[in-house]
């Protein structure tokens, strides 16, 4: 309660502190539109409306969201009518504009970017799928590492010459730079990259209309990076930026309480906050009747996930559910009540029986025994768990506070194996973070070693501003060393990825067709239950009704896997099916759920 009231004071302020600028800014407006006052008396005019303002101070109108302030101000002294060109919501439509969209960074800012769309549709933007054809090109930005950011600047760079050379008759280029960088790097874009016409920080979105607005009619930037208690965006259907693929993206949580010592996320994408459940098996519904055939739940931490909407104020100190993973702990207070992700699974889960349910990205904290048997419990969530590790030593955990050590975590995986024996484990590592020594890094490769992961994301410690390591420690491994160790972890990583793989060849695995393999034409790419890259023979194979038929995205076909490699698994299409087909025989026996 006292969250949400924060979350809408904050939009309050945030609109007022915008209000002002838009009035301070109101000068330059006056001048290209009021053509029947003298400069003088202008002046005199908005001196008095300021005077006022100051003498009885703001009226409610200047916290609401949409501004609905008079068109005229009838001026005593000249009698003269005035026109004050204040926007109104009308002017805030895009009037067929066309928007380019450029997604940097996670699958986050991907499904952000749907949410974007959507708003901006509604408002009567058009979508472009070329630079050169827009008149307004998002930059959905990245800042975890200072590569994605580096990319980033380069590529402003450029789309400010872009902006130059747009010939007058066209109108102004609108350059609008939204996502974690926008907060983070607001003062620099605004100074250094003059040609950044809007910033809007990743809680807010809906007001991007009236942003595009204010710059377009004021020549002036426009930027709200202020963060949220409260938004999730759940009262938005994104809307598809791929229609056609058979996979799609729901946003169940955001933020982060972690605060992991290297990383910036807590910092540009805010607290935590979920969706309520209603609101994402309604989403799931409505991507099961279009057809979708895979959906991803997505959260900065994913099961965490806590829905509070329904839970009366009087009732939360009873159910005190927080089920952390044993041997972990977490940095903040331990959260109590609220609709956890084991129920959240279990609903989505039997909304879309024939849909595949994939989640990410985890913290290994919040797998508890739980979520452990709803995946288990259910054929359609997908046995496949990403499981950040980031470092394989109890000191260098320490240091990252990742609230946990490396026997906790080891202890972790042995539940996780025992409770879904075939499960397909993937996770994150950082090298190089401040301090670490060779004996230490060393516990990361033998961490590796001894789990054998499926699929890893691999990188070279990067220093963020604002972290607590950046305050604490020193950024001290070279470069070079840093390289050198990734270049260990990669081989590391392959080897036992390699060795896991082999384990497929001759087994039958159900695969959902994404699209055409990158290589070959002749050839389809698909993913198995535990998301390892599967590549088939494009050929028909015979239907339900006995005709053969072209294999196409979208199709779930049973691949008996004939090779592999430490990146793909090659298989022979056999027949199509269905997850419920495909597994009927495998949940029979047990006393779990039957779909
Ligand atoms: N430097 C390098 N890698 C980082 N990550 C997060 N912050 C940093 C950083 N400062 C990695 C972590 C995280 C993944 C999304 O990015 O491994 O899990
Ligand atoms: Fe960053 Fe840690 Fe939060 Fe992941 S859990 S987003 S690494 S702070």
């Amino acid at each position: 309660m006292k969250a949400q009231w924060l979350g809408r004071h904050l939009r309050a302020t945030q609109t007022f502190v915008l209000q002002r600028t838009v009035i301070a800014r109101s000068d330059v407006c006056c001048r290209k539109f009021s053509t029947t006052v003298s400069s003088s008396s202008k002046a005199k005019i908005l001196e008095k409306t300021f005077l006022e303002k100051a003498t009885y101070g703001p009226g409610l109108h200047e916290f609401i969201n949409v501004k609905r302030a008079p068109t005229h101000i009838s001026s005593e002294e000249t009698n003269e009518e005035i026109q004050v060109p204040y926007l109104l919501p009308e002017n805030y439509n895009g009037q067929g504009r066309k928007v380019f969209f450029e997604v940097y960074g996670c699958q986050m800012n991907t499904n952000d970017t749907e949410v974007v769309w959507a708003i901006l549709e509604k408002n009567g933007y058009e979508r472009c799928h070329e630079a050169q054809q827009a008149d307004v090109i998002m930059v959905v930005t990245c800042a975890i590492r200072d590569g994605a950011e580096q990319k980033i600047w380069h590529r402003l760079k450029h789309l400010h010459a872009m902006k130059e050379r747009r010939s007058a008759r066209r109108g102004p280029l609108q350059i609008t730079v939204l996502g974690c960088m926008a907060e983070r790097l607001k003062e620099r874009l605004l100074e250094r990259e003059r040609s950044v016409d809007v910033i809007a920080g990743p809680d807010s979105y809906k007001d991007l209309p009236r942003l595009l607005a204010v710059s377009r009619h004021y020549q002036q930037s426009a930027i709200n990076v202020l963060l949220s208690l409260d938004e999730t965006y759940a009262d938005v259907m994104p809307v598809r930026l791929n229609a056609d693929s058979p996979t799609a993206f729901v946003s169940i949580m955001r933020g982060c309480d972690n605060m992991c010592s290297y990383c910036i996320v807590p910092f540009t994408r805010g607290r935590e906050r979920s969706r309520p459940i209603d609101s994402i098996v309604k989403e799931v519904q409505i991507l099961r009747d279009n057809g979708v055939k895979e959906v991803t739940l997505l959260g900065q931490n994913v099961n965490s996930y806590r829905d509070l909407s329904n839970i009366p104020s009087n009732v939360t100190e009873q159910i005190t559910n927080s089920k952390v993973a044993p041997g972990f702990h977490t940095v903040y207070k331990t959260k109590v009540g609220g609709m956890r992700f084991d129920e959240l699974l279990r609903q989505v889960a039997e909304t879309a029986p024939d849909m595949r349910i994939r989640f990410t990205s985890p913290h290994p904290k919040d797998f508890s025994e739980d979520v452990l048997r709803v995946i288990r419990d259910y054929p359609n969530v997908c046995k496949n768990l990403h499981l950040p590790a980031q470092s394989g030593n109890d000191a260098v955990l320490e240091r990252m506070r990742r609230g946990y050590s490396r026997d906790a975590y080891l202890r972790l995986v042995d539940t996780i194996r025992s409770i879904l024996p075939n499960v397909g484990l993937s996770s994150d590592f950082i090298c190089g973070f401040c301090g670490e020594t060779e004996e230490e890094f060393k516990d990361t490769l033998t961490l590796m070693e001894h789990v054998r992961y499926n699929v890893a994301f691999l990188f070279a410690y990067s220093m963020r501003e604002r972290t607590t390591a950046h305050r604490r420690y020193k950024d001290d491994v070279p470069m070079n060393v840093k390289t050198e160790r990734l270049q260990r972890m990669v081989k590391v990583f392959r080897e036992g990825a390699t060795d896991l793989h082999k384990l497929y060849e001759g087994r039958e695995e159900l695969i959902l067709i994404e699209g055409k393999s990158k290589r070959s034409d002749e050839y389809l790419f698909g993913r198995n239950d535990a998301n390892i890259k599967v590549i088939i023979p494009l050929m028909a194979l015979p239907d339900e009704m006995g005709m053969k038929r072209e294999i196409t995205t979208g199709d779930f076909i049973v691949t008996r896997i004939s090779g592999s490699n430490s990146q793909v698994l090659k298989g022979t299409p056999l027949y199509f099916s269905s997850i419920r087909q495909f597994y009927s025989h495998r949940y029979e026996d047990k006393n779990v759920t039957k779909l």
